[in-house]
């Protein structure tokens, strides 16, 4: 493993199972999230949201609505009050490149559930009631939103989004390559259109503070994104704008960007100058990003053997008609095995929707899925154990980028992995396993996520009772953040978690971006440990100039912060408590920043990924068409672990959300309507406890450079590969190959 962060060569805290310092604040119902803020005199908005898909609004009545006693304002597009918005088309900081959706802006509706009018009201229920009296006529158009009808229409994206990066030129001859291998598989992969669905909803209050200056609670995973969005939208101040968001009930994406809510709660605030709040309904929380369909074609060319001598992915993604969404979905076939001859390609087509937003590894959770059915398709046919086959195409450099990769412990996946799961055992034969009535099928896959890391600053004070509070902006979206970013301040400093308080989500913090991207633990937890390192020269300096110091003559270097003390190596008796530092000089506090960024030569010369192998049993009722997912074991390749615990928890809810995409959720569109039917947690299912079985997580070791702790991420891995080991597992009970996910029991019978 990588060195430790504390100077004694020994971490206390850091590497090891750590239970959450928030957990206590959360089980209580201390922590607040942002639709439970409150503010004197608050007012609540309402929604109304569109009954159709394309068209435009003929005529808004509302007299009904402000006719209720209680009522303040009815917003619409007809009275809306101007904002800097309509001279300045913002982006956000992951914004897809395009016209972005701008709510109440004027008669046009986009897509089904686009919010058409904002009932402000004295209480909630009067608001909610109201809304149901705004009369909204239409002139409705037909709705495009089957994507397999746009196919002819898709597009290469004329524009590429920021951060992501497009597929990369073709190598070797992969057409001619598929038609003169011995082997060939070729098929067609879909998963489902999902939403994130966040136990919170999304939510926003606003608190109006006088002299035009608000603070704002927002559900969002980095409040700077919230910051930036208001100061360009409303051409505020950002000084004027302070933004919070302490806790988080889930994100997975659906907090990157600022959402209509936002919008709609500041706007209100700025015209009632007073305090509003506005919440989605959970039917509300259908009307913006998911996790988009994808119409995806794998190719596979290979020996008798199963070595690759072709792969093409191709895919053609869902967009909105007024941005380019882009997660690309194919990149990971051109990195994750060794062929000369590889063609990927990623296309668009428009839909009459509100636009894709990014999903918990999104493109991976789409793109892998097909890939590792398709790797598994392979193996049944070149008669290869699923393992071997991978182990055979192993890539050991990353060839979309002719670079090393900084760290590749993908091997120990597949062997602590299969020893733990028993794999050995497995008889290759479908249909050949059984307990009882019910058949029982072994699969596994690979899984693959990018390690990043962004510019990110921290800070640190200490005073003068040995207490020290560090933080950033960023959030902690339910992953553990403030958790490990207490362990990583303690440990270097020598301290107790006890006397470490972290502060996160809010604009007044040293500024750090959102949370998200599996970066938060490299790019927060660095910034932090510097910040942290920076008062620890500080504190040695002041101890070493006192007077009969035990630090004379010993240079930083051999300084060992441990135990709230500033000691010797070597002769650790040889020291002085910190606090005695802070007493015998009069300090009051000690203050300090630290920053951190992804390290341009590492980044240039190597290709940071994580990876995982995913082992699944599942027993299948073929009576009943019922597939339980009785055991998972994912082995996972991330560098160095902070906090056992919550990285653990990081990979069950990972599993538990791929079990999700195999077997249940599914946001399904009536093309007549262009609305999203199942828009409420009775009929979108996601795997609730009795769902959920033996679930083990593996950490392997491995050792990275990409940045000084050694950290790759954990949020995303979890879920990727584990939909395509479900569906392996299905193939090896039953022998029914199904590539259209979730495998639900109309597929299975
Ligand atoms: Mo994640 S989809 O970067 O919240």
């Amino acid at each position: 493993m990588a060195n430790s962060i504390n100077s004694s060569g020994t971490d206390t805290y850091v590497g090891t199972a750590r239970s959450r310092v928030d957990g206590p604040a959360k089980v209580t119902g201390q922590a607040k999230y942002a639709g439970e803020f409150g503010a004197p005199d608050l007012a609540h908005g309402y929604v109304v949201s569109s009954g159709i898909a394309r068209g435009r609004i003929t005529a808004i009545d509302a007299s009904a609505a402000e006719a209720v006693p209680g009522v303040l304002k009815v917003l619409t597009h007809e009275n809306r009050p101007r904002t800097a918005w309509l001279d300045y088309n913002y982006q956000d900081a992951v914004a897809p490149p395009g016209s972005p959706f701008r709510a109440l802006y004027d008669d046009k509706i986009h897509y089904s559930g686009q919010p058409v009018a904002l009932v402000v009201a004295e209480d909630f229920d009067t608001a909610r009631h109201a809304a149901s009296l705004v009369k909204v006529a239409y002139e409705a158009e037909a709705p495009t939103t089957d994507l397999t009808a746009q196919r002819d229409l898709a597009y290469d994206p004329p524009k590429k989004r920021s951060g992501i990066k497009p597929p990369p030129a073709p190598w070797g001859d992969a057409a001619g390559a598929y038609d003169a291998a011995p082997i060939r598989v070729s098929q067609d992969y879909r998963l489902a259109v999902e939403h994130h669905n966040p136990m919170e909803p999304h939510a926003s209050t606003v608190v109006w503070e006088g002299d035009g200056k608000i603070t704002v609670y927002d559900k969002i995973q980095g409040v700077a994104n919230t910051h930036g969005y208001i100061a360009g939208v409303f051409g505020m101040k950002k000084d004027d704008v302070r933004v919070l968001n302490p806790y988080l009930g889930g994100g997975f994406g659906s907090g990157l960007r600022p959402q209509y809510q936002l919008f709609l709660a500041v706007l209100a605030a700025r015209a009632l100058e007073r305090s509003v709040r506005v919440v989605l309904t959970r039917d509300q929380m259908f009307s913006f990003g998911y996790r988009p369909d994808v119409l995806q074609t794998v190719s596979l060319g290979s020996d008798a053997e199963g070595g690759l001598q072709s792969i093409r992915h191709d895919a053609i993604s869902g967009t909105s008609n007024f941005e380019d969404y882009q997660e690309v979905v194919v990149n990971w076939s051109g990195v994750l095995y060794d062929c000369d001859n590889v063609a990927l390609s990623y296309k668009l087509a428009q839909l009459d929707t509100y636009t894709p937003s990014d999903m918990r590894a999104p493109g991976a959770v789409t793109g892998v899925m097909a890939l590792e059915i398709a790797m598994d398709e392979l193996a049944h046919e070149t008669g290869q154990d699923p393992i071997a086959l991978r182990l055979k195409n192993y890539s050991e450099s990353d060839r979309t980028e002719g670079k090393p990769f900084s760290s590749k412990s993908l091997r120990a996946c597949f062997e602590e992995g299969a020893a733990r799961f028993g794999w050995s055992t497995r008889n290759p034969e479908p249909r050949s396993m059984r307990d009882g009535r019910e058949l029982v099928g072994w699969g596994m896959a690979t899984g693959i996520w990018e390690s990043m890391m962004q510019q990110s600053g921290a800070q640190a004070t200490l005073t003068a009772d040995g207490k020290l509070v560090v933080g950033n902006s960023t959030g902690d979206i339910g992953t553990g953040t403030y958790t490990i970013l207490t362990q990583i301040a303690a440990d270097t400093l020598g301290l107790r978690m006890e006397d470490v308080t972290t502060k996160l989500g809010d604009t007044n913090l040293a500024e750090a971006p959102l949370a998200g991207g599996s970066w938060t633990a490299a790019s927060s937890g660095t910034a932090v440990m510097r910040a942290c390192q920076d008062l620890a020269k500080q504190l040695f300096t002041l101890a070493r100039g006192l007077d009969d110091s035990p630090l004379a003559n010993v240079d930083f270097e051999r300084a060992v912060f441990k135990d709230g003390r500033i000691a010797v190596t070597g002769d650790e008796s040889r020291g002085i408590a910190i606090t005695d530092v802070l007493a015998a000089t009069g300090t009051d506090t000690l203050e300090a920043t630290g920053s951190a960024g992804p390290d341009a030569a590492h980044q240039k010369a190597f290709s940071p990924y994580t990876h995982s192998a995913v082992f699944v049993e599942v027993k299948v009722d073929e009576d009943l068409g019922v597939v339980r997912v009785t055991r998972v074991v994912s082995a996972i390749a991330a560098g160095k672990i902070i906090n056992l615990k919550t990285a653990r928890s990081q990979i069950l809810g990972g599993v538990v959300m791929g079990i999700g995409s195999a077997l249940e959720e599914e946001s399904m569109l009536d093309h007549t309507l262009g609305r999203f039917m199942n828009h409420n947690l009775g009929e979108y299912h996601v795997p609730v406890n009795a769902d959920i079985h033996d679930i083990d997580v593996i950490f392997v070791d491995e050792e990275d450079k990409a940045n000084p702790m050694g950290v790759k991420g954990l949020g995303e891995i979890g879920i990727v590969g584990t939909a395509a080991a479900v569906a392996n597992a299905v193939f090896h009970a039953t022998g029914k190959r199904i590539r259209d996910l979730p495998i639900t029991i109309d597929k299975i019978l």
